[in-house]
């Protein structure tokens, strides 16, 4: 059985997702789904809807913590992946699924992630180097005090440092509050940085479309870019005031910069339809190195569409890749990279 978790209250829209992809799932808990997808490959399967994929998740059962690491470390070492490297352990609970800060059993769940490396170590052939990467990960979803599901598979790129399954725990970011944002818009651009793992930084220039009130444009600040914020409304007062924002009023989709950019980010409420034509512009004329994109959907997403907006990504030369996060709403979160800067921050 595979175990995919994605934001609560849209488990109908995952299960229907993959079963357009060709699974059969159904919804198990809140936030979580099961589908049997049995020897398949993480990549292959990577719903828009979810946030995490535990594949092959076999049941475990122990009563004390020993036990369960125990069992967990049994069932995993005979499908350990054949790569070379260092592996991280993720331990989950029910309640973190629906953002909850204090999640029953999250206790417990600490205890068997710290008891795990050693239970594994002991029934793993061979330990891998300190200095290797992390290429595989190890998932325990603990149902129960005495019960847990498990799961090992490789860390499998699927565009710039993003990988499925996330190396983030149940593919949450947990952004913490901003006191001095102006929306609470602006944690859907921290998840889409922390799922992307880049950020604008000191020195970068970054565009921001439909930018008012200025959640986003107060995080782009935050990370010491350099912003040019475009909507038909105004800022905040105090993004208005700030002398390091330029602030353009107009029409968010006519606007266009005189230089590329390094970052585009686009939170404009308007019909998805119209995400392509934003990134044949940006994307088509190499106008940005990367691409965080709001589509928003009256209400069930058209997934034809946001397929048509990857590959308008993709065939410009892009990375692309989209996600419905914790705290997104009728709407996804479409992520891009230029390959050319991929390679050349790798190569650095
Ligand atoms: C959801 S709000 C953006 C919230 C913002 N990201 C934040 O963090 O505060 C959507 C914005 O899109 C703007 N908008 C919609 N259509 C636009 C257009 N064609 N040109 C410019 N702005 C537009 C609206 O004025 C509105 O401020």
């Amino acid at each position: 059985m595979w175990l995919f978790t994605g934001r609560h209250d849209y488990e109908n829209v995952l299960v229907a997702e993959l079963a357009r992809m060709g699974a059969a799932a159904h919804t198990l808990a809140p936030g979580l789904v099961a589908a049997d997808l049995g020897d398949d490959v993480p990549a292959r399967w990577d719903p828009v809807y979810a946030l995490q994929v535990l594949p092959m998740a076999c049941e475990v059962r122990g009563e004390s913590i020993r036990q369960l690491a125990e069992a967990v470390a049994t069932a995993v070492v005979g499908r350990w992946p054949a790569v070379p490297g260092r592996f991280a352990v993720h331990v989950l609970v029910p309640g973190q699924l629906k953002g909850q800060p204090n999640p029953l059993m999250r206790r417990r769940a600490d205890l068997l992630e710290a008891a795990l490396p050693k239970a594994l170590f002991a029934q793993l052939p061979h330990k891998a180097e300190r200095q290797a990467p992390i290429d595989k990960l190890v998932q325990v979803l603990l149902m129960d005090a005495d019960v847990a599901y498990a799961s090992v598979a490789p860390l499998q790129p699927v565009g710039g440092w993003m990988c499925w399954p996330s190396r983030l725990p149940a593919g949450l970011a947990n952004p913490p509050d901003e006191p001095q944002a102006p929306s609470s818009a602006f944690r859907k651009l921290r998840e889409a940085l922390a799922c992307l793992g880049e950020a604008p930084g000191p020195g970068s220039r970054a565009v921001d479309l439909g930018a008012s009130p200025g959640g986003w444009t107060h995080v782009l600040r935050q990370l010491g870019a350099a912003v040019t914020a475009v909507d038909r409304a105004a800022l905040a007062p105090r993004l208005m005031a700030d002398r390091t924002i330029d602030y353009v009023s107009g029409d968010a989709f006519v606007w266009r910069p005189t230089q590329p950019v390094d970052w585009i980010v686009s939170d404009i409420i308007a019909y998805p339809q119209r995400v392509p034509e934003l990134l044949h512009m940006w994307c088509g004329e190499h106008l940005a190195e990367r691409l965080v994109i709001q589509m928003k959907f009256k209400g069930w997403p058209d997934f034809d569409l946001i397929d048509a907006a990857v590959q308008v990504c993709r065939d410009a030369g892009y990375f692309a890749r989209a996600k419905h996060f914790f705290n997104d709403k009728h709407e996804i979160t479409l992520m891009a990279g230029a390959l050319a800067a991929t390679m050349a921050a790798e190569a650095g």
